[in-house]
This record gives structure tokens, C-alpha cells and sequence, in this order.
């Protein structure tokens, strides 16, 4: 028995062909202890009976909004509220977006508008689909309203490709669920630095790095669902700020210095940002002309916020920080680890193939004092979920 015990878990299904993949679902889940429903949307239905997961559950399979025996025993209000928690796998790309648009057309989106419980979405789709513009826009609605994603994992897909788009492995979806209601970092205070800083020139210049802020507010919202109290420092970007989390936007090193340092009773601070090294000695108050052929300006170090913070009294509980590098990954990032006396670096190179600034995706690095992992490229949003869990553990 494990966390799920004696929990009603609400299971649905649209119509993926990983699919498939629910029998397994469904007997790990009641080995977990739960007492388990299925819910299939037509499209499901195509790909799987519903007799075999009725036979897995042993509960009827639930497949019709308006169908007069289910409302007779169990309608869909009260399946709605029996739910203790929703676990939506596969999801398709169309399921996505008619839960994106509140839409109530079928049994099982009615019944994720109508249930208080918390719902977990396992996508499973074509790498296509899922890098489409619209799935991405659907799936930051879908955060932003709270649906806990889980996934997808990248790798060979049924249809030949190879990508971001494979449901979770049930064991990797069971893992994740029961995560969520213990809260692995319940009653903590996190503070996340994300976003590049600018360091202005003259009023309409300015230096920067390049950095979208993505790594940064994944972690933030992560952290924010694993029960943490999080404030997000972040540099000009243009994301949305996650649910639940405090935002405080800053420009410059010395504002983001200014913003963290005064931050009381830290247990996690985690430096995602890419801070702008150096300022402009002096900051021009008028627009500089090019009558000149050269322009040398000059700059000076900005504060190491990272290091100031490893070094602050009172320390917070667990520093971790990231290096972007573009040679020798591990050795440079091991001397951060020492200079900054770091818990955990995050690192990774740069010029990876397919990039990282602006991409969803990255490789990674971690290291501490004593390991050294390396993780294959995965999508941003999944990273961030493995480093909570590394965070957690070492807390
Ligand atoms: N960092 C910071 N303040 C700075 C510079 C970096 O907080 N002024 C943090 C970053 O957020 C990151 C870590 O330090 O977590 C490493 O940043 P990186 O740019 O890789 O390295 P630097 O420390 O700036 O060193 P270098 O540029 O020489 O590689």
C-alpha cells in the first residue's frame, strides 16, 4: 500500500494509442491501494473495450455524459464528486484543448469542470503535435489553470518519430501522483532568481545575456505545486508568472542582488538567472552618438548574488546554482561548486545541439560533493520536476 491508499482515483482515458499502457496503470494503482473508476472517451473506446478495464478496475467503465442508467446509479456529478483525484492518461492533443477552452462536450471534460479534486494530465501525442503553437498555448493555459501536466517523456514514438510526446511509463505516472498531495516541499520557503538582467548603457542601450527565463519559472511553478512557498526574482521576460508563486521583477544585477539578499528565512535558493557579469562603469543620462568610429566603454563586476547568498548569515538551507558553459562542463561546473560552496550545480553546455536559450528542452549535468549525473535532453518543465525531487531528497 502507498499513498494512494483508500483514495478514490478517477482514471481517463482519450484516445491514444498509449492507451494501451492503462491495464498496467490501473493494476498499479489499486496495488498503491486505490479504489479506481475509468471514465473513456469515445475515441478511447477505439482503441481499447471498455470490458478489459472494467475487468482491471472492477468497477463499470463509465463512457456517456447523458446516458439515463449511469445518471440512475452514479451520474456524472457524483462521479465528479466521489473523485478524490483525476488522472487523465493518455491525453490527446484534442483533449488538451477542449479542457484549455472549458468545453464540457463529453463525460470526462464535463467531469474535470465539475470535480473539486486535483487533475493530473499525462500528454501522449505525435513530437509534431505537441511542439505545434496551439498544444503549447493549450498546455500553458492548462498550468496556469491549475492542471498538474505530467510529461510527456521524449524518445521513439509508435508513429515512427522520435521526440517530446511519449506518455510517462505507468510507474513514472504513479511516482508522480503520489508526490503530489504529501507535498515534497511542504511549509518551504524557496526563492528562485530566473530571466536575464540588463545593464543599461545610456537610456536606450543596454547589455544583456541571452536567456528566456523558461528553466527559471518551470522550477517556480513546480516548486509552487509541491508545496512550497516560492518568490520568483526574475529580469525582464515575457512569461507568465505561474500560479501561486510572488513575482518580483527587477532589471539590473544590482536590483536582483538588492531583491534576494533582504529575503528572510530562505530554505531553498535556487540561481537560475543569467546575470549580466559586468555593468557600464557610468550610465550615460543622454543617448550616446555615434560621432565617433570606436566606442570603448568601460565595465565593472557586478555582485556575484549566487555567491553572496552561500556566504549570507543565515545561510539558507540548500543553495543550488547553474553553469552555463560552452567547454569542459564538468570541470568547470565542480570549481562553482567549490568557489560558490554550492549544495547542487545544475550545468550545461550551451552550444548542445538544438540550444538551450529560448528551447524548451536541455541536458543537464548535476553535481554535488560526492555524485555527478548526467540526464538526457528532456523538456524544461520535466527537468524541473527531477530537480525538485533531487532538492527534496537532500533537504
Ligand atoms: N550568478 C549570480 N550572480 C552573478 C553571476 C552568476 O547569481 N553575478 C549565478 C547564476 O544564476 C548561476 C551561477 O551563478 O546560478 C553560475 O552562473 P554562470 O553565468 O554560469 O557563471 P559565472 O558565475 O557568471 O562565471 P563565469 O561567467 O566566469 O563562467
Amino acid at each position: 500500500m502507498g499513498t494512494l491508499a483508500g483514495k478514490n482515483l478517477l482514471l481517463g482515458i482519450t484516445g491514444g494509442i498509449a492507451a494501451y499502457k492503462c491495464g498496467e496503470l490501473i493494476r498499479r494503482l489499486k496495488d498503491e491501494g486505490a479504489d479506481v473508476r475509468v471514465v473513456m472517451t469515445p475515441a478511447a473506446q477505439a482503441f481499447v473495450q471498455p470490458m478489459t478495464f472494467q475487468a482491471l478496475s472492477g468497477n463499470p467503465v463509465h463512457t456517456q455524459l447523458l446516458d439515463p442508467h449511469a445518471e440512475a446509479g452514479m451520474g456524472h456529478i457524483e462521479l465528479a464528486r466521489w473523485a478524490d483525484k483525476v488522472l487523465v492518461a493518455p491525453v490527446t492533443a484534442s483533449f488538451m484543448a477542449r479542457l484549455a477552452a472549458g468545453d464540457a462536450s463529453d463525460l470526462l471534460s464535463t467531469l474535470c469542470l465539475a470535480t473539486s479534486a486535483p487533475i493530473s494530465l499525462a500528454p501522449a501525442m505525435n513530437q509534431q503535435m505537441w511542439r505545434a503553437a496551439a498544444t503549447q498555448r493549450n498546455l500553458r493555459q492548462l498550468e496556469q489553470s491549475g492542471y498538474h501536466i505530467l510529461g510527456p517523456a521524449s524518445g521513439d514514438q509508435a508513429c515512427g518519430d522520435n521526440g517530446p510526446g511519449r506518455m510517462l511509463e505507468p510507474a513514472e505516472l504513479l511516482a508522480l501522483l503520489g508526490g503530489e498531495p504529501s507535498g515534497e516541499l511542504a511549509g518551504k520557503q524557496v526563492l528562485i532568481t530566473a530571466g536575464p538582467t540588463l545593464e543599461a548603457i545610456d537610456p536606450v542601450r543596454y547589455i544583456s545575456n541571452f536567456s528566456s527565463g523558461k528553466m527559471g519559472f518551470a522550477l517556480a511553478a513546480t516548486c509552487a505545486r509541491a508545496g512550497a512557498s516560492v518568490t520568483l526574482v526574475s529580469g525582464p521576460v515575457s512569461l507568465a508568472t505561474p500560479r501561486g508563486v510572488n513575482r518580483i521583477d527587477v532589471q539590473s544585477c544590482q536590483q536582483m542582488h538588492d531583491a534576494v539578499i533582504g529575503q528572510k528565512d530562505i530554505d531553498i535558493f535556487i540561481a537560475t538567472a543569467a546575470v549580466a557579469d559586468y555593468r557600464p562603469a557610468a550610465r550615460s543620462a543622454e543617448k550616446i552618438k555615434k560621432s565617433t568610429d570606436s566606442l570603448t566603454i568601460e565595465l565593472v563586476r557586478n555582485p556575484d548574488i549566487l555567491a553572496d547568498m552561500s556566504a549570507r548569515s543565515p545561510r539558507p538551507g540548500l543553495v543550488v546554482g547553474f553553469a552555463a558553459e560552452s567547454s569542459d562542463l564538468a570541470a568547470q561546473a565542480r570549481a562553482k561548486l567549490e568557489t560558490k560552496k554550492l549544495d547542487l550545480v545544475v550545468a550545461n553546455l550551451v552550444n548542445q545541439p538544438g540550444g538551450v536559450f529560448g528551447s524548451d528542452e536541455n541536458q543537464v549535468l548535476l553535481l554535488d560533493r560526492v555524485s555527478q549525473t548526467e540526464l538526457p535532453r528532456i523538456e524544461k518543465r520535466v527537468l524541473a520536476e527531477k530537480l525538485v525531487q533531487e532538492i527534496a531528497k537532500r533537504l
